[in-house]
């Protein structure tokens, strides 16, 4: 099925693995959609081969009567090429080690144009340009040139992962992107991910009912909020199940937090027979003949790997973990912005939540849910005392009503309105200021930032390092400052004044929320991304000062009623409604 350019890749290295390559080179021009060349080392094709491998069914992988059945059960259809040159301008070079010459081919839609003899190295390469110039439809369906080279990538890195004794190459628009020699499956998950993903990653190897798993699972500091990082192949071709990616995590037990999802590079190697790889038009999907066996071979065999020695380091809490580049930041109060407006205070976050404590005790200050007693004398100072005026702010909002906040489980904010009580979700509220903020901060200079101290490298991968580099401008907006250090690494030298947490983290989420969020105007993901992973969480315990400052800069948004995610923020229960409720009416 050839529906974007990355399934041009897709079909073109597949066909060079089946030749036996072990080296391929990849080369995309504009998304791959004025040019996708594969070019690869392997058996190559005699000239009439040639002619034939772009007519349908002429799949040359069957050789004699008796391999058809073989060969529906591995899934040739013979159909790849023919219905990629009936869609673009297609030009082959291909040569067979027993002949001195190879042969040229190219076509246009499908038809052949040119034929003759040329001089070329063992091999085959293919290059598809112009995709779809003959199918206006399909053309106007791609998307931008961005965002098609990450499909492409993202179709490449399986290739890389299932092969990595193959050498593979990629070019994008004359820059080479990645060469990575033939290596081990450790080195090559090194290669792509980084070290911290070397140092995390235990190894699976386990047989069972004629299964073999085999591969690497990562351990809990490789946890994502996304799904990103799993890899199930199936006789190493890539596959994508639900019930068996939730065989993985279901190993971890109740060490995998709700919401996060293991690293993963799996293959199963099983008997052909026992499976149907036709279900599905690009082979993704595949019918096991005896599923619950594969979902209890991968569960089980997970799980010894975790059970290792080699494992241990799961046990560890990332808390646990010291942080010696702790950067040192500026006292949130001088981070103030002069163009901001006084009903916006920063918020003053407790050191201490950060600070492990014993277990079984609770937090020093788990009691300052203040009573109505604390709220009513902080009202009744004079102003000018050091209190915020915030406070004035809500005060005035609500006509001088008493008026007291109340955290309920570090989750929910309480308080009184003239018409009964509101709830706010002190999550999604922050959410959506942040939100708002950021979208006014794309139009305007960009707000002070922090400098950190110690500015953090950081390694990324090939499709985050695309993703920071699509969304980098809208994040300087913002106040981040990240700059390019050569290859896929990048260096945060500073950060939006409000954000918390460790900087890599917050930038490795706000790149996996922008990936998961579906097709919006990037700079409502950007801000999107950016607000879910800055705002305070569930679970942190907020002062009198930062509900109250919240709750006045939650009403001075456009719209404080729903979070950019569509959640809901704030809950009214009217007074009639408890009156009713308590019989009174
Ligand atoms: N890079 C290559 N090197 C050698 N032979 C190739 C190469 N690419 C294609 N061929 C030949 O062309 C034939 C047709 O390829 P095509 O991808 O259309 O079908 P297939 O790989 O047999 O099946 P499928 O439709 O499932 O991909 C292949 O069977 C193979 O013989
Ligand atoms: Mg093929």
């Amino acid at each position: 099925m050839v529906d974007r350019p990355s399934s041009v890749v897709k079909e073109l290295v597949e066909n060079s693995l089946d030749a036996g390559a072990t080296e391929i080179t990849v080369v995309v021009k504009d998304g791959g959609k004025s040019l996708i060349q594969v070019v690869d080392n392997g058996q190559g094709m005699t000239e009439n081969d040639a002619i034939l491998s772009f007519e349908r069914h002429s799949t040359s992988k069957i050789s004699a009567a008796e391999d058809l059945h073989r060969i529906e059960t591995l899934g040739f259809r013979g159909e790849a090429l023919a219905s990629i040159a009936s869609v673009s301008m297609v030009e082959m070079k291909t040569r067979i080690p027993e002949e001195a010459e190879g042969t040229l081919l190219k076509l246009e839609g499908g038809l052949v144009k040119t034929l003759e003899k040329t001089a070329w190295q063992q091999g085959t390469s293919i290059s598809v340009k112009n995709l779809f110039f003959n199918t206006p439809a399909r053309r106007k369906f791609m998307k931008t040139d961005n965002a098609e080279y990450r499909h492409i990538l993202t179709v490449v890195n399986r290739f890389l992962l299932s092969y990595p004794e193959v050498s593979f190459t990629l070019y994008r628009n004359r820059q080479q992107v990645f060469h990575y020699p033939g290596q081990s499956l450790e080195e090559r998950i090194e290669a792509i991910f980084g070290e911290r993903y070397r140092e995390n990653i235990i190894p699976v190897d386990f047989e069972f009912a004629g299964i073999h798993i085999s591969g690497f699972v990562g351990n809990m500091d490789l946890f994502r909020a996304s799904r990103g990082y799993q890899y199930l192949f199936l006789n190493r071709r890539y596959i994508v199940n639900k019930s068996l990616n939730y065989a993985v995590s279901l190993a971890y037990g109740t060490v995998l937090p709700h919401g996060n999802y293991p690293f993963y590079r799996l293959n199963l190697d099983l008997d052909p027979e026992k499976v149907d790889v036709n279900v599905h038009p690009s082979k993704i999907e595949v019918r096991f003949e005896d599923e619950r066996m594969v979902f209890r071979s991968i569960l089980n065999g997970v799980k010894e790997a975790l059970n290792s020695a080699q494992a241990v380091p799961v046990l560890r809490a990332p808390e646990d973990v010291p942080e010696f580049f702790e950067p040192i930041r500026k006292p949130p109060f001088q981070e103030m912005r002069s163009d901001s407006n006084n009903l916006h205070f920063p918020f003053e976050f407790r050191q201490s939540q950060r600070e492990p404590r014993p277990i079984g005790l609770p937090a020093e200050r788990e009691e300052s849910f203040s009573s109505e007693e604390e709220a009513e004398s902080a009202r009744e100072e004079p102003p000018g005392t050091g209190r915020p005026q915030v406070k004035q702010q809500l005060y005035k909002a609500s006509q001088g009503e008493r008026v007291s906040v109340w955290q309920l489980h570090k989750k929910y904010i309480f308080s009184q309105i003239k018409s009964g009580l509101i709830i706010i979700d002190q999550h999604v509220a922050h959410e959506r200021i942040l939100f708002e903020q950021a979208m006014e901060h794309f139009d305007k200079r960009p707000p002070s930032s922090q400098q950190l101290l110690f500015p953090r490298t950081v390694e990324l991968n090939t499709e985050d390092f695309e993703v920071l580099r699509e969304i980098q401008y809208y994040l300087s907006k913002l106040g981040f400052i990240v700059k390019d250090f050569g290859g896929r690494t990048v260096v945060i030298e500073a950060v939006p004044t409000d954000i918390r947490g460790d900087e890599e983290t917050i930038l490795r989420q706000i790149i996996d929320d922008y990936k998961n969020l579906e097709e919006r105007d990037i700079r409502e993901k950007v801000a999107a991304s950016f607000a879910c992973k800055s705002a305070i969480k569930a679970g942190d315990l907020l002062s009198q000062e930062e509900m109250i400052s919240l709750i006045d800069r939650l009403f001075a948004t456009k719209n404080p009623y729903f979070c950019p995610h569509g959640r809901p923020v704030i809950v009214t229960i009217p007074l009639e409604e408890l009156d009713k409720r308590f019989l009174r009416l």
